[in-house]
């Protein structure tokens, strides 16, 4: 595989769509076993979760529903800490398990507030599932309970990761070169 080039900078292959596949079909083995037959919600965080979910929710055993919510960037200060719900759930939650999926766990600090929102509307069980998780940039009290891939804390590009909007349709997943590489 070759390095890749976005807005002026290098980045050069991480992890191949092969093994991105295999771990996204090991998670929903587990997320089959465990919820099968309790009609579980998986929710995508739009955008650069639905490469994921949809590979996810493909491979899950057993039936299941999708929602997507579109969660905006901070408003304000951090200390405010608002997640707005741009585009918000509108599925019925109460009483039935919700799988939460995101591209990556970086700050935590997105998913923090938005599980905050989804408790509030009383679902059986909350998890998370994220591909990839930075424990090292980890500034929430987040415990991502399916993670695709823990890798350090560099910037990383495609399978719905993006660099403004580009990069997200790559297969594989790109990690930004040092410069010295
Ligand atoms: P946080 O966990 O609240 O800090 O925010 C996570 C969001 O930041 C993710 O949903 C991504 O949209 C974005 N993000 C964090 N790290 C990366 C990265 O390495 N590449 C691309 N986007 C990233
Ligand atoms: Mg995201």
């Amino acid at each position: 595989m070759k390095t890749v080039s976005y807005n002026g900078l290098t980045f050069r292959p991480f992890i191949t769509s092969a093994e991105i596949s295999e771990r996204i079909g090991a998670i929903a083995a587990e997320i089959t076993e465990q919820y099968c037959g309790q009609n579980p919600l998986i929710v995508c965080v739009l955008n650069g979760a639905f490469p994921f979910a949809a590979d996810l929710f493909r491979a899950l055993g057993c039936d299941a529903e999708i929602a997507f919510v579109r969660l905006s960037s901070y408003v304000g200060t951090e200390s405010t800490g608002e997640v707005r719900q741009v585009v918000g759930l509108t599925e019925p939650v109460e009483g039935r398990p919700v799988i939460v999926v995101e591209d990556i766990i970086d700050t935590g600090r997105t998913m923090e507030k938005f599980l905050g929102d989804l408790r509030a509307m009383n679902p059986s069980d909350i998890k998370v599932a994220t591909l990839l998780f930075k424990p090292e940039s980890l500034k929430a009290d987040i415990h991502p309970d399916y993670i695709g891939f823990t890798i350090p804390p560099k910037f990383i590009i495609g399978f719905g990761l993006d660099l403004d909007g580009k990069a997200r349709n790559l297969r594989d997943i790109y990690v930004l070169a040092d410069e010295n590489e």
